[in-house]
């Protein structure tokens, strides 16, 4: 008796970023920045901001893009994974507040936080699900909300001007005998908790026994702390780790991958690892400049972008690696 593995492929992508664009030149009328430091220390120009929008607002424009180019409807979803690190509230998920919208009475919704590398810790959670035959069509998502939780005073600069909002989906399916040269492939993951504190939203939490205080908030404990250079060193050794990892992994080498799809954290991480591994940058797509970093939808966004753009073709070999907040970081190929 021979038994075929089911294989999971990646049948359609989608984004959405709110209308509001917000520049650097804006960020220098309310804080003490320029645009010459934004764009120099890490790429960015422009990002775009809520106006009354929640993450799973977001998610669901996206999601009907993502529907619509995999030729399915929202009833044909078995699963929904909602990735991210700004949910419209404490609970429930925002992955109900999405499975509600679209529509749908009682499939299966759940959130996953894996802060920037969400979307990889995501897609594997559903590749392991269609892998295993227990599901067939899942939505993945990475979809963020940041502009409300970010202190735009100068106190606050050195995060606020980096990150924006947007959320990017895909729809994974099983793949069907046509399918020969689709699919998702190996995908590691890793993350080091002893890193928590170095880049974070502390409060409201329920570590220590309070919620959030007086003092906390009169030390803005509610807003993102990151150590930059810390973070920005680590990313770029784990990059090139966990790129060399899945490399090796897969059976391949730097010269079968078609694009490198990095998180958009910083273009100079990404330029680094990029130099340091000897990667041509024409094959690393960025985004960051229209839209800063937009955590667990980073990805996704740059999928979707990139696939849409014509510059990914059905059969073109991927490899996807994010890092951060948790510390978290991960790596996959997939052959669109
Ligand atoms: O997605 C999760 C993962 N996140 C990342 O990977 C981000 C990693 N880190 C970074 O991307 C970079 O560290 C930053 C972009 C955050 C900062 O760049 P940097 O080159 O590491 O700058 P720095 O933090 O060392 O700050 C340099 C100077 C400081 O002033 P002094 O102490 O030299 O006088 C800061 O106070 O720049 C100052 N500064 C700013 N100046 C103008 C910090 N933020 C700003 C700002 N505008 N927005």
């Amino acid at each position: 008796m021979s038994s075929t593995k089911i294989k999971a492929k990646i049948s359609g992508t989608g984004m959405h970023v709110p209308p509001k664009v917000v520049s650097n030149f804006d960020l220098e009328k309310i804080m003490d920045t320029t645009d010459e430091w934004i764009r120099q220390r890490s790429g960015i120009e422009t990002r775009h901001h809520v106006e009354g929008q929640g993450t799973a607002d977001l998610a669901y424009e996206a999601t009907l893009k993502a529907l619509e180019s995999a030729k399915c409807t929202a009833k044909d979803l078995d699963l929904i994974i909602l990735s991210t690190l700004s949910a419209d509230h404490m609970f429930p998920g925002s992955s109900a507040l999405l499975q509600h919208k679209l529509g749908l009475e009682t499939t299966p919704a759940m959130d996953l936080r894996a802060q920037c590398s969400g979307f990889l810790y995501a897609l594997n959670v559903a590749k392991a699900f269609i892998e295993s035959g227990i599901y067939k069509r899942i939505l993945v998502i990475g979809a963020e909300t940041h502009s409300p939780v970010l202190d735009f005073t100068t106190r606050g600069r050195d995060v606020a001007v980096l990150f924006g909002d947007g959320a990017g989906a895909v729809v994974v399916e099983a793949a069907g005998p046509q399918d020969s040269k689709s699919s998702v492939g190996n995908i590691v993951l890793h993350s080091q908790g002893q890193f928590a504190d170095r880049l974070w939203i502390e409060r409201p939490g329920t570590s220590g026994g309070t919620w959030f205080t007086e003092q906390h908030r009169a030390e803005g404990r509610q807003y993102p702390y990151m150590e930059g250079r810390y973070v920005f060193k680590h990313a770029v050794e784990r990059l090139i780790e966990v790129t060399n990892e899945i490399l090796e992994k897969e059976g391949l080498g730097l010269g079968d991958i078609d694009h490198f799809l990095f998180h958009q954290a910083n273009i100079r991480i990404n330029e680094k690892v990029a130099e340091m591994m000897k990667i041509p940058l024409e094959k690393c797509p960025s985004n960051i400049q229209k839209y800063g970093n937009c955590s667990a939808a980073s990805i996704p966004m740059l999928l979707d972008e990139v696939v849409r753009s014509g510059r990914v073709k059905r059969g073109d070999k991927l490899l996807m690696a994010a890092f951060g907040a948790g510390f978290t970081w991960a790596a996959g190929v997939v052959q669109f």
